[in-house]
């Protein structure tokens, strides 16, 4: 339902952000019809009327009318109403439907087997069908249930054809023929065994087979716009204790390109199971739900989603498999619309399956290193899709009556028609993915988000490929007209300007909606500037993390190069240290701000196997927000990291005066560690408020990395440290600090720590900070290293992945989980550009 209007909606989503549209179903179904089979009466069963048998029997054509009222009064169960009664077929029978409007419709068959008179409904066996698709075939029943189709029906009527095998009679307590909203069921869905796409759902018969609400009650069918019922996980949980139930059905929002309330009422989305990793941020489990399925049958899951847990964006990363393949990878909920508890679903077609039971798990990711392990899932339908035969049944009536010789034709034919249908489907989907290559935007699906983060092996457009880049093809969901921009800027009004710098000027501005942007307007086009531009749109919509400035949009119309972030109130950490006159900040709030950044530029340095270098770390490239929040902006010059290409060696080295790593410079070989060693530079900066290159102080003071480290070296930081700050430091914060900048400053990239190393050291600064111990006024390191874990004062190991295993172990609160993606092949080829 969202696939061929995504893109479209994406930007309305975009520029009205998340005018949240509440869709209330509103939905009638045109054909309704509800029959209590056996009844003299009209039944109501919440707000829905099954009409009397004897007003219906204009629908049926059968040999005998036989009413069955059971003896006693029925109680079990929602629909006991309709169990009171049922009507018996003593031979072929059919009901004929007028359709009013084409389309899926569901049928709905209630089986409660009584006894009455001579006929002991548990012993009946028969078939249910229509002229294309066998539902139920030599069907028996022993206790009550619902069975569930759906069909697409094209035709003026639609016929419903019982059939009792044998010398068997057939029953059936009610029925329903209703209307599915279009959009319910749409034509594909991914494929992952293999991976492509499944087109022709809407030909497809399909039967209910599970449809469950994790981490909730029952919903019956009255909470259900579409009059389904939706069962507890509970007992499919393999298990129980990986999982914890989360509920907060307040918050669902239904977003315009997201869910509907017909896809899943709130009350599903509102409720969760999601992984039981609370006492342990190292867990690596899966949380498994296992189901019946008749083996030899495809089916179609629909996985339903709602970020209910997070607290802020970003923070939720997970991997979805069924059976053991990884169908979607880092799905991160919140990138869907950019905001928390948007309902969304994804649809996945299975190879016709050989066990007899399916197995869907949710598990944390592993591409993403230090995102807190936590997976969730609210919902999950499964539905049975028809054979080859058109059956949904294990023998397709058509050959109920055959000889077994026959029968095992049947099943060769239908391996060997599987065989067909996946080669032919590997065909098909080489053929699409090839096709989709060149088209790929406004036919992705409702998890567009997804394709970006990785997962499913989509392949993106190189859009560098060909050198000419006018087009930033796959992006066009952030792409915003220029007549909006002029509207947002007040036309760019001078006295709007914000900044000035090497790319143009940044003007505040506003959103016909109300947001609050930064546009940053580039000069005219050179094809430097242009570079840049590109690669700031797609390092800045691919990469979301709380840390990093948001991409609101772009504008590329008439030569423009048009950049819209999210607006950062307190400006540039640059401005709150020196030369503006903002009032100073406290140490706290210093350390507050480096964390923050440091932050940010470890998700781009190990958020995925392939580090990205910012490659202009410096304090006006870390902006704050309203709440002295940082993040880490300016990606117009990043670029992937050496494991990606050994031989790459920059042709130019760029950056910023004073920030630049020497051995860089000196052997224009790119790491991450020029990014360390910026940093280390914004620490002093931090610590000492004062430009980093200042021509007017006498020589040996003109950098502030030389002349700090000196002190230091000396041991007298303190000396040249912030006159606001001098006596509210607490000295061992002080040191840690001095030798966490230190280190960054290594002449070596292979001497300096890790940006984990530092957040870790920082945080532990910050803690040294803020301490106090009751009773112990006078500050003791000691006593306070005893109450933290010993390794952190371990500062010097050069194992990195053991350091990271420390920091997550220590500060996983913080840590708004890191989201990467196979964009890095993307930019790998772009390289050469
Ligand atoms: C079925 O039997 C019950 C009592 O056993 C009676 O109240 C009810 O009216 C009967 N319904 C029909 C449709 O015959
Ligand atoms: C049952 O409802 C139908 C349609 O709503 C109506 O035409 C019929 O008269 C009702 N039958 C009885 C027995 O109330
Ligand atoms: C139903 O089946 C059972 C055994 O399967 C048999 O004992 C019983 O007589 C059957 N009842 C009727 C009414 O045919
Ligand atoms: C129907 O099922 C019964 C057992 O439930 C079996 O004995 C019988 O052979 C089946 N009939 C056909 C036609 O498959
Ligand atoms: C039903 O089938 C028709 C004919 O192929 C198709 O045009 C229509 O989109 C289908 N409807 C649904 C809801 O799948
Ligand atoms: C279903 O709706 C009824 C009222 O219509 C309400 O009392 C009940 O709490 C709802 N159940 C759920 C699971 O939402
Ligand atoms: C989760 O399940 C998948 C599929 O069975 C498996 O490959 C993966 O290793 C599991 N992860 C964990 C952490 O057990
Ligand atoms: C299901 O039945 C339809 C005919 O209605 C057929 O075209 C389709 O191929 C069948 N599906 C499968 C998976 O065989």
């Amino acid at each position: 339902m969202m696939g061929s209007v995504g893109s479209r909606r994406f930007l309305c989503v975009l520029l009205s952000i998340l005018s949240l549209v509440c869709l209330s179903s509103g939905f009638t179904p045109v054909d309704n019809y509800l029959i209590d089979c056996g009844s003299l009466t009209n039944t109501t069963v919440g707000n829905r009327v099954f009409v009397a048998d004897n007003s219906a029997s204009n629908f049926l054509s059968t040999p005998k009318n036989t009413f069955a009222n059971a003896s006693i009064s029925v109680t079990s169960g929602d629909d006991s109403p309709l169990y009171q009664t049922a009507r018996i077929f003593d031979g072929t029978s059919k009901y004929t439907f007028l359709i009013n409007q084409p389309g899926r419709h569901w049928i709905r068959l209630y089986f409660y087997p009584f006894v009455s008179g001579s006929y002991d409904m548990s012993n009946a066996s028969f078939g249910v069908s229509t002229l294309n698709h066998a539902f139920l075939s030599n069907f028996s029943v022993k206790a009550s249930v619902v069975k569930e189709f759906s069909v697409n029906v094209t035709s003026k009527n639609l016929v419903i054809t019982i059939t009792p095998s044998g010398n068997s009679f057939a029953f059936l307590n009610a029925l329903e023929v209703v209307s599915v909203p279009d959009e319910l069921i749409t034509d594909d869905a991914e494929t992952f065994n293999p991976v492509g796409r499944f087109k022709g759902l809407s030909w497809q018969a399909l039967e209910t087979v599970h449809r469950v609400n994790m981490g909730g009650p029952t919903v019956s069918f009255e909470n259900d716009t579409l009059g389904r019922t939706w069962v507890p996980d509970q007992s499919f949980l393999i298990q129980k204790n990986l999982a914890i139930s989360v509920s907060n059905v307040a918050a669902v929002k239904y977003v315009d390109g997201g869910a509907t309330q017909d896809s899943a009422p709130n009350a599903v989305y509102g409720t969760a199971s999601r992984m039981n990793s609370d006492n342990n941020p190292s867990s690596n489990f899966n949380v498994t739900w296992e189901f019946n399925v008749q083996p030899g049958f495809q089916y179609l899951v629909r996985f339903h989603f709602c970020d209910i847990v997070s607290r802020n964006l970003n923070e939720l990363y997970f991997d979805v498999y069924i059976d053991s393949w990884l169908v979607a990878e880092n799905v991160d909920p919140s990138s869907v619309a950019n905001t928390l508890a948007v309902a969304f679903y994804m649809d996945f077609v299975t190879a016709a399956t050989v066990s007899n039971k399916l197995r869907v798990s949710i598990g944390p990711t592993n591409t993403i290193s230090s995102a807190y392990p936590n997976a969730i899932l609210n919902g999950l339908e499964i539905m049975k899709m028809n054979n080859s035969l058109g059956s949904l049944s294990g023998t397709a009536p058509a050959v109920s009556n055959s000889s077994s010789k026959k029968n095992v034709g049947v099943i060769a034919g239908l391996s060997i028609g599987a065989l067909i249908l996946a080669v032919l489907a590997g065909i098909f989907i080489m053929f699409c993915r090839k096709r989709r290559r060149l088209a790929r935007q406004g036919h992705s699906k409702t998890w567009i988000p997804f394709s970006i983060s990785g997962g499913n092996s989509h392949t993106m457009g190189s859009k560098y490929s060909n050198g000419t880049a006018t087009s930033l093809g796959y992006n066009l969901r952030y792409r915003i007209p220029f007549v909006a921009v002029q509207e947002a800027t007040n036309s760019f009004d001078e006295s709007w300007v914000i900044g000035i710098g090497g790319f143009g000027k940044v003007y505040r501005g506003v959103l016909n909606d109300g947001t609050k942007v930064a546009v940053k307007r580039g000069n005219p086009r050179s094809q430097q500037g242009l570079a840049e531009f590109q690669t700031e749109i797609e390092m800045l919509s691919q990469f979301r993390h709380r840390h990093l400035v948001s991409l609101i949009g772009y504008c590329d119309e008439k030569n423009e190069m048009i950049l819209i972030y999210e607006y950062m109130e307190n400006g540039t950490l640059k401005s709150h240290l020196y030369g503006s006159g903002s009032p100073s900040l406290s140490w706290k709030d210093r350390l507050e701000i480096c964390i923050g950044a440091a932050r940010g530029l470890h998700y781009l340095h190990t958020g995925y196997a392939k580090a990205v270098i910012h490659r202009d770390v410096k304090s006006a490239n870390i902006l704050l927000d309203e709440n002295l929040m940082a993040k880490v902006a300016d990606f117009g010059l990043s670029k992937t990291g050496p494991e990606i290409d050994q031989t790459h060696v920059s042709t130019a080295v760029k950056g910023s005066f004073g920030y630049l790593d020497p051995e860089y410079f000196r052997r224009q070989q790119l790491t991450e560690k020029s990014d360390v060693y910026s940093f280390g530079v914004v620490l002093l900066e931090v610590l000492c408020a004062r430009p980093v290159i200042d021509p007017s102080l006498p020589r040996e003071m003109v950098n502030l990395a030389e002349w700090a480290m000196k002190w230091q070296k000396r041991g007298q930081l303190e000396q040249i440290i912030d006159a606001a700050l001098v006596g509210k430091i607490r000295p061992d914060s002080l040191r840690k600090f001095g030798e966490t900048a230190e280190k960054c400053l290594a002449d070596f990239g292979v001497d300096r720590p890790s940006m984990g190393d530092i957040l870790w050291n920082l945080e532990y600064a910050l803690q040294l900070q803020a301490a106090v111990l009751p009773g112990d006024p006078e500050e003791n390191s000691t006593n306070m290293i005893g109450e933290l874990s010993p390794q952190i004062n371990n500062f010097s190991h050069s194992d990195d992945s053991v350091s990271a295993t420390q920091f997550e172990a220590s500060s996983v609160d913080g840590l708004s989980g890191v989201s990467m993606s196979r964009v890095f092949s993307q930019l790998v080829k772009s390289e050469g550009r």
